[in-house]
């Protein structure tokens, strides 16, 4: 079979993620794509950490750019997070010829067009598809579906942290840092979890999803940004008396007249809502066309297992993608 040589940027929980599934699929991979994904070097904040025993010592190095300027990388796993370095990550890989796929939320929503424009002109690719939702493949549906449809919003849970913590909040009573603490302990809370409780991943999130939506640059100022900080136990209880749920909804419309209205906040969801069944990690987004009207997408919104399925399944995308890749 081909080999399509791999460099990863960051082998955390992400990281760990997609070693593992590599390692677990790479007989099913190779049966259906006739392809073998090799992970040939690993750029990682600390070489000497013990890591599970499918990542290989030959593979580490602690500078990004013996990954990004390597001859024998064919592709680069962003998953270190962060804009810096990432972005001089990413342009170096694609500059030096690698295909890039990343996670990197803050970074897209950030850089998205730059680099975009920057992987059209040396004609390699950049993917993102675990950047948003977790599992659930949004990108690939609002980029390859939607074409008779104007999408006129959308709307969702997009944080599986703030998500968690909520439902925990709500249905076993615990405290608000007990439910982070488990929401980290399970590996869906970002490094510094304040972007996940003060909104700020689900407006990096809502800003990509606008881009690819709606077609639209979404500024951070355009945005009422309120996190899940002051949401207390007795606001929970008062939704639940009256048959709701308090959600964290992100939320982007475009009015027919071009007017965008956008918000990231803590919101009473009612039975009839989609988003009301939305409960734990689970994330979900709910597209409104024109034409169609509702259609609502859900599944796991964070953790190892479904981000490295989506960072995966686009490693593959680019293999379909272009031929004799190897
Ligand atoms: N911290 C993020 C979340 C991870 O909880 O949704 C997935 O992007």
């Amino acid at each position: 079979p081909d080999t399509l040589r791999i460099g990863l940027l960051g082998c955390g929980v992400v990281g760990g993620g997609v070693v593992e599934t590599l390692h677990q699929n790479a007989r099913h991979i190779e049966a259906e794509h006739g392809v073998r994904l090799d992970i040939v070097r690993a750029a990682v904040r600390d070489v000497q950490r013990e890591r599970s025993v499918h990542v290989r010592r030959s593979w580490l190095c602690s500078d990004w750019r013996e990954v990004c300027e390597a001859d024998d990388v064919d592709l680069v796993i962003e998953v270190m997070g962060g804009t810096s370095p990432a972005r001089e990550a990413i342009a170096t890989a694609l500059t030096h010829g690698k295909h890039v796929v990343t996670a990197n939320k803050q970074l897209l929503a950030a850089c998205g067009v730059e680099l975009q424009a920057l992987a059209a002109t040396v004609d390699r690719r950049l993917l993102f598809e675990a950047s948003v939702l977790g599992g659930i493949p949004a990108i690939h549906i609002l980029h390859t579906y939607f074409g008779a449809n104007r999408i006129r919003a959308l709307r969702g849970i997009v944080n599986g942290t703030s998500n968690y913590i909520l439902t925990q909040m709500a249905d076993t009573g615990l405290s608000f840092a007990d439910a982070l603490a488990e929401a980290q302990r399970l590996g869906y809370a970002e490094a510094d979890p304040s972007a996940d409780v003060e909104g700020y991943d689900a407006l990096y999130k809502l800003q990509i999803l606008a881009r690819c939506g709606l077609r639209i640059d979404l500024p951070e100022a355009a945005v009422t940004r309120v996190g899940i900080m002051g949401v207390t136990s007795a606001d929970l209880a008062a939704a639940k008396r009256l048959g709701c749920k308090v959600k964290h909804v992100a939320e982007v419309r475009l009015a027919a007249d071009g007017r965008v209205s956008a918000q990231v906040a803590p919101v009473v969801v009612a039975p009839s809502d989609p988003l009301y069944a939305i409960d734990g990690v689970q994330n979900a987004l709910v597209v409104t066309g024109d034409l169609v009207g509702d259609l609502t997408f859900a599944g796991p919104g964070a953790g190892a297992w479904p981000t490295a399925s989506a960072i995966v399944e686009d490693v593959l995308k680019v293999i379909k993608a272009v031929p004799g890749h190897s």
